[in-house]
């Protein structure tokens, strides 16, 4: 029998001096303009923050990002590198993150490991000032990855120095981004604290994991179908399950592809299918959190986040592969996530806003009857949240993220703050 411990109340819900959502006869994007303050002052910050984004720009050499440059970091590079805005003394350390950590070192196995952008994003952390507060944007790349990492270079090193066995490996990197004033992280990780029991950490502010600009979904008004749409790859256990257990209903069709089975490979085909499917399934993958929730705003579908507590797969974190490949985390079992509790650590809602109005919120326990219940929906629910859908776009794009990650620094800076805060902390 699983005992169930109800995280209820979530942990650090409202960032104190965020603005929150205004009603949606107002233009969203023009509102996060008219919320974004710039810093005037003249000091050391503008020569400094030049100096950072010097040392950050030999990393996006091609050698470093030509596969798969497709993140929205990179749009943020772009429009911040050469006129980085200022809020505070907040200063921007942006590096593409995604191909430090995962594409040199994670996903290349040996021979063609390579773990020197890792340790040269640690060398440029130690020439950091202390005197400034200091952001990044962990896209597609997380903390804990780069922990994972970390140690596996060390214990490389040690290897190659014939001193294996040193079970104290060195992480400047990850303590270095332990300290970071402000962490916008894509991968939803204050999920996978709260299922482990512990609280999220409040330098950490969820954006939603975006493509850049050049790869958004057209938002589409034409009449959908009223179906649910799944294709993705197998990232996750519950994935998995979905084709076997997302049943149509009399009144709510499927069309939910077995995990794995053609999905993003023809991604005009996906699209198209986000642009014309009323529900769109957007299931954990090997993190919290999916491209397909901002993928299915983008198109003007409802989203159906699904989450399960975490389930990683062993092979790819270094660990051994069990049952398909899938461990639970410690305490996972024991831990049920309300959708309230969800809800809480997903992108936005520290301005308000709530998955519930936008699209859905599922935990792997409840695919069984989920087509039910989004088929019970009454059709003026429906067109509420189609409507609140297609106002919160511009935030689940490249451009709306950037003016989002301006608006909290902007926030903060007003309030005089260093790094975020919560109303319960
Ligand atoms: C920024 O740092 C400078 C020192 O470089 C300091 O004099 C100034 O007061 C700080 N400004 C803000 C807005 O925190
Ligand atoms: C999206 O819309 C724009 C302008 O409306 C158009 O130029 C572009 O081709 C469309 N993209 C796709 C993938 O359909």
């Amino acid at each position: 029998m699983k005992g169930l411990w109800l995280v209820g109340i979530a942990a650090a819900t409202r960032m104190v001096p965020l603005p929150q959502l205004p009603p949606q006869t107002e233009d969203l994007e023009q509102w996060l303009h008219s919320h974004i303050h710039h810093t005037q002052a003249n000091d050391g910050w503008a020569a400094y923050q030049r100096r950072v984004l010097d040392w950050c720009a030999p990393f996006w050499r091609p050698e470093i990002v030509s596969d798969y440059d497709v993140l929205l970091d990179r749009d943020l590079w772009e429009a911040w590198s050469h006129h980085p805005p200022r809020f505070g003394n907040f200063t921007f350390v942006l590096l593409p993150w995604h191909h430090i950590v995962e594409l040199h070192g994670f996903r290349r196995h040996a021979p063609g490991l390579n773990y020197a952008p890792l340790r040269d994003a640690a060398a440029l952390f130690s020439k950091l000032s202390p005197h400034y507060p200091h952001v990044v944007v962990l896209s597609q790349a997380d903390r804990r990855q780069i922990l994972v990492m970390e140690r596996r270079a060390g214990g490389a090193t040690a290897r190659e120095a014939h001193t294996p066995g040193s079970l104290s490996v060195a992480t400047p990197l990850s303590d270095a981004l332990s300290k970071v004033a402000v962490r916008f992280t894509t991968r939803l990780e204050s999920l996978a604290r709260l299922s482990a029991g512990k609280r999220p950490d409040p330098h950490d502010v969820p954006l939603p994991l975006l493509f850049r600009a050049s790869r958004e979904v057209n938002a589409s008004s034409q009449e959908r179908i009223h179906r649910i749409f799944f294709r993705g790859s197998c990232t996750s256990k519950l994935r998995n399950r979905l084709a076997r257990d997302v049943v149509a209903t009399a009144t709510l069709a499927v069309d939910v592809g077995r995990c794995g089975q053609g999905g993003k490979s023809k991604y005009p085909d996906y699209a198209e299918n986000l642009r014309k499917s009323l529900f769109v399934l957007a299931p954990r993958g090997s993190y919290p959190a999916t491209f397909m929730l901002g993928e299915a705003v983008q198109a003007g579908a409802l989203a159906v986040y699904v989450y399960e507590a975490h389930m990683i797969r062993g092979k790819r974190l270094g660990g051994k592969r069990v049952k398909g490949g899938f461990r639970r985390a410690p305490a996972a079992d024991e831990t049920h996530l309300t959708h309230a509790a969800i809800e809480a650590q997903l992108p936005y809602a520290n301005l308000g806003l709530r998955w519930g109005d936008v699209g859905a919120v599922a935990t792997d326990d409840e695919i069984e009857a989920l087509p039910a219940r989004l088929a019970a929906l009454a059709a003026a629910d429906v067109r509420r949240r189609l409507r609140t859908t297609a106002w919160v776009r511009p935030l689940f794009t490249a451009n709306g993220a950037r003016l989002y990650v301006e608006l909290v620094l902007s926030s903060l800076a007003t309030a005089g703050a260093r790094k975020p805060f919560y109303d319960d902390s």
